[in-house]
Formats: structure tokens, sequence, C-alpha cells
């Protein structure tokens, strides 16, 4: 198995500096394409949600035609929340102050005594629409209205590979979303399974691997167990491919080969499960208010209709309690560390290269000054081909 090249050292101050902080939010998460949830959350007309992503409300809302839409929850007359909903079916939304309402594509339809606006051109006054890209069942979209980043340059054809799953035709079936340390912290455990032996030992028992194979596609990753355990509990999640050996490869289920965690940068993971039946779990892993705050939002999707829902949602919690109790209480623990000084550095191994990965993407991002530099960057990583690293 190929392993990272080198040993890094990452800057204790990337985790904790306020400066920083502020510098990824601007330059990382509201440039980038971040995923709002997967299209079955909102799978008819009129379908709406709302969410706040880096401290941005957002309506995201299925229009008419079928086309998804991410719409800034903000009033062009004064600015007001247009809904506190965190979900529905609506054509319009109407403002609670003053009663200007506006069409679920984001139009201004009617202001409230309009004769005393003067002359005012609706077409000016729409909400603020943010750029979409609906793909392999899943919702980006860009916090910058006017971005020209070129989202499938991005993508690098990892959605393609993600389409495999036709999360287009699954079953939204339930969402948990809990508070954690700095972002970058808490996303360092959904990149390597080194931890999950030691850690998860309660949870996954001390046989699950602790090996990672890594494919990338640009910023993107898919991580895979190179064991065979057979029938354990982790299988989904970790991607073993016991049912694999010994077949020829024609007769390899796509199924098996979809198992293990693949991220989505710079925020999301998605994992298998079985909860009386086929899911994953997608976990958006979003900056808090402050440097050692995130907001992790799991949403709980299924290729059918969970056999048993009770079960189903047993296990969510259990899914749950174990990233707020093992790897968020540990993120904790080492935020507090890395804040008060008690280390300069952390080290990635040459066996956590997804973590590797993730930093020097964040990096590179951090340093395109525009667009452009960015576009240039995802096409150039794009032609780099998807070999495990
Ligand atoms: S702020 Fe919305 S109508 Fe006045
Ligand atoms: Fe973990």
């Amino acid at each position: 198995m190929k392993q990272a090249g080198v040993v890094m050292r990452l800057p204790a101050t990337n985790y904790t500096d306020p400066n920083r902080f502020e510098a990824e939010l601007k330059q990382v998460i509201k440039r980038v394409p971040i995923i709002l949830g997967p299209s079955c959350e909102i799978p008819n007309p009129g379908d709406f949600k709302t969410l706040s992503v880096a401290g941005m409300s957002l309506i995201v809302s299925r229009i008419k035609d079928g086309n998804a839409h991410a719409l800034i929850n903000a009033c062009s007359h004064r600015g007001t929340c247009l809904t506190q909903e965190e979900n529905g079916n609506r054509k319009h939304f109407t403002c609670p102050y003053h009663g200007w309402s506006f069409s679920n594509a984001g139009d201004l339809l009617a202001i409230s005594s309009e004769a005393d606006f003067g002359v005012i051109d609706k077409n000016d006054y729409g909400l603020k629409s943010l750029p979409v890209y609906e793909s392999a069942g899943l919702i980006w979209a860009i916090l910058n209205p006017n971005s020209t980043v070129d989202i499938p340059a991005f993508l690098a054809g990892y959605d393609d590979m993600l389409e495999v799953f036709a999360f287009s035709d699954w079953v939204y079936v339930s969402k948990r979303t809990f508070a954690g340390p700095n972002w970058k912290i808490a996303y360092d455990g959904y990149l390597e399974y080194y931890h999950v032996p030691v850690l998860h030992r309660d949870s996954f028992g001390v046989d699950a691997t602790n090996r990672g194979l890594y494919y990338t596609w640009g910023p993107h990753q898919h991580i895979k167990s190179p064991d065979t355990e057979k029938g354990h509990i982790a299988t989904e999640t970790l991607g073993y491919m016991t049912e694999l050996i010994d077949k020829p490869e024609a007769e390899w289920d796509t199924e098996t080969l979809t198992y293990g965690v693949w991220t989505v940068f710079p925020t999301t993971s998605i994992a298998s499960f079985d909860a009386g039946g086929r899911g994953v779990m997608i976990s958006q892993i979003l900056p808090g208010e402050s440097v050692g705050e995130s907001i992790t939002t799991q949403y709980y999707i299924m290729e059918k209709p969970p056999s048993d829902p009770e079960a189903a949602e047993k296990q969510f919690d259990f899914f749950q309690q174990v990233v707020m109790q093992e790897d968020y209480a540990t993120g904790g623990s080492a935020q507090s560390a890395l804040k008060e000084g008690g280390l300069d550095h952390v080290i990635f191994g040459r066996n956590e290269q997804g973590n590797q990965h993730f930093h020097q993407w964040v990096d590179r991002v951090l340093g395109a000054d525009s667009d452009d530099e960015l576009n240039s960057l995802f096409e150039s990583a794009g032609r780099t081909g998807n070999e495990p690293c």
C-alpha cells in the first residue's frame, strides 16, 4: 500500500489563530462550492429548507421546473429573514416585517404600498441568488452570488463517482445537528482510520482496521479499507472488501465498491451504513461563530425507507453519540491544548495522508487570490487522475 511520501508537521496556530479562521471563511468556505444537502431532502416542486452556512442564512428551494435554487434569506427591503421555518413547501415567501413577497426562485412579486417607493424595477430587488450545481443527488452552492468558480472543474469528476450511489432516487430519513471543536479538528477525524480501533474500541471493537487506501479526485478523497474482515460491525463505513475476494472483477457489485468514506472538500463526509437497508450518513462540518467552534449536521438518507423506522432512528442516535462523545470530545481536548500553547505543531504520519491532502488543499485555496486562480488550480489538479496515493 502506498503511503504519503513524507510526515507532515502543521503549525498549531492553523487551528487556533482567529485571523487564519477569518481568512478560511473568506477564502475557502465562501469561495468554493459547499454541499447544502441531499437532493432528496427537497424532492418536490415547492419544497424548501433553510440552513445557516458561515453565518449566512439560506433558503434552498425546488421550483416548478425541478431545479434547485439557493437564496440568501434576507428581504431586499431591509434585510429581514423571510422565513425561520426549517423546511416546508411554498411557492412564495412573504416578509414578516412589511409584507414584500418573493417567489421561491427569488423574484420580487409584490411590494406593499408600492407607490411609496417611486419608480422601482422589481428585477433589481429579487432575493440574492447563489450559483447552484445539482449533481449525483447532492446540491452544491457557492456563497458568493458573483462567483466565477467553475464547479465541474472543482469536482474533477468526483460527482460521476458519487452518481453510482444514485442518491437522487433515495429517500431522506432524518437529520441531527450538534456542536463540535474547530472545523478542521473536527474534519480531521473523518480523514483517517488510524484512530478507529483505539478511540472507537468500545463502539467498533479493537479489531477494526486502522489502515486506509486513499483515492483522490482534485481535493476530494475516497477512503476504503484494504482489510478483509468478515461481517465486521463497521464493514460498510470503513469499506471492507471481503465480499469481492475470490470473485472475478466483472462480478464485483457496486454497493461494496461504494463502501468507505467519501470526503467532499472542504466540509463534507459521506459514509455508508446498514440500518435495515442501505444508507449513508452525509456529515456537513461547518465553521461555527469562532475559531474554536463548529456545527455538524448529519443527514441520513437511505436507498429505501427503513424497514423499522424506530430501530433506524436508534442507530442514527448511536452514530451521533459516537461522533459527539468520542471524536468531538477528543477533538475538544486537543483544541484546548493547542489554544493554550501546549504544542507548537501537530504531526500527520505517512498513514494519515487523507489529512495531509486536506490541509495541503486548504493552503492552496487560501493562496489563490482570484476565482481565475482557483479555476486554474482545480483544472490542473483534475488532470492528475485518481491513482491511490
Ligand atoms: S424588511 Fe422585508 S418587507 Fe420590509
Ligand atoms: Fe472517528
